[in-house]
């Protein structure tokens, strides 16, 4: 799996593809594991899927990693994403900058410990020109803070005077979201069986085809991708519109 499968249509790949990646603690609880081993193994996988993204042309992905809601996890845990997080960054930054991979990070990132915001800090800036995948990961990410910030920073504006609140349209919101230039997703998938966003690019989402698969993150592999593209290559994507020639 290393190109592209020849059962894709490379024409109509999506663009950017967001992942909730959800499961890891039943994936580790089903071997008799620790959760933290199921974030460990998940890590592997996502380390994987970057690549893939880069093997088969799709340019942009978004993966929550951490939700504002997850500080209320055990302490403990919490502590271990932390680590691991900042872990992964050290021992990957390098040669995700050699294979081109543009890091960028959506969230609130001043409550993470300081060490975690300066390697992000650095990993952004020296990865900033890279033209290849786009790689979002959101943590510390809620999407109704995301939002809120926004209309904080746009009443701040009128305030200011430099904004007329006429003027404010879904471009200028958009602007003010912590990823500003990217296209929106054009498919979202959440591993683990669940069926539900938890919080996550509610904006975004407005028009994205959602897939939703049993499989844990851990199992996440190319040919569960593989099988996630298929699915969304058979939507017929109308925004609003009449049937298209693919389901007429
Ligand atoms: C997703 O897996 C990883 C994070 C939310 C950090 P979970 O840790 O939510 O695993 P489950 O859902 O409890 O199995
Ligand atoms: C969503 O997963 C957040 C991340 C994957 C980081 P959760 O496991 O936290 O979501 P809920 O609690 O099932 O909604
Ligand atoms: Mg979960």
């Amino acid at each position: 799996m290393k190109t592209l499968p020849v059962d894709i249509d490379r024409d109509r790949l999506p663009q950017h593809v967001a992942f909730i990646m959800d499961g890891n603690g039943r994936w580790a609880k089903q071997r008799g594991l620790p959760r933290i081993a199921g974030h460990r193994q998940g890590a592997r996988i996502l380390k994987d899927l970057v690549r893939c993204c880069k093997d088969w042309g799709i340019p942009t992905l978004t993966v929550y990693a951490f939700s504002t809601e997850n500080w209320q996890r055990p302490l403990k845990e919490v502590e271990f994403l932390m680590r691991l997080f900042e872990r992964l960054l050290r021992k990957e930054l390098a040669e995700m900058h050699q294979e081109g991979v543009r890091l960028q990070f959506l969230g609130d990132l001043s409550e993470l410990p300081s060490t975690l915001q300066t390697e992000m800090t650095q990993a952004c800036d020296i990865t900033a020109q890279n033209q290849g995948v786009t790689f979002n990961v959101a943590v510390n990410y809620g999407s109704r803070l995301e939002i809120t910030r926004a209309c904080q920073a746009l009443a701040q504006q009128v305030k200011q005077g430099i904004l007329n609140p006429e003027d404010i349209d879904e471009s200028t919101i958009s602007q003010q979201l912590y990823a500003p230039n990217g296209p929106d997703p054009d498919l979202l998938i959440r591993t683990s069986g669940e069926q539900r966003l938890s919080n996550y690019l509610l904006w975004q989402l407005a028009y994205t085809e959602l897939y939703f698969t049993d499989r844990f993150w851990p199992d996440f592999d190319r040919s569960a991708f593989h099988e996630a593209l298929l699915a969304y290559q058979q939507r017929d994507r109308r925004f609003g519109k009449v049937a298209t020639a693919l389901s007429a």
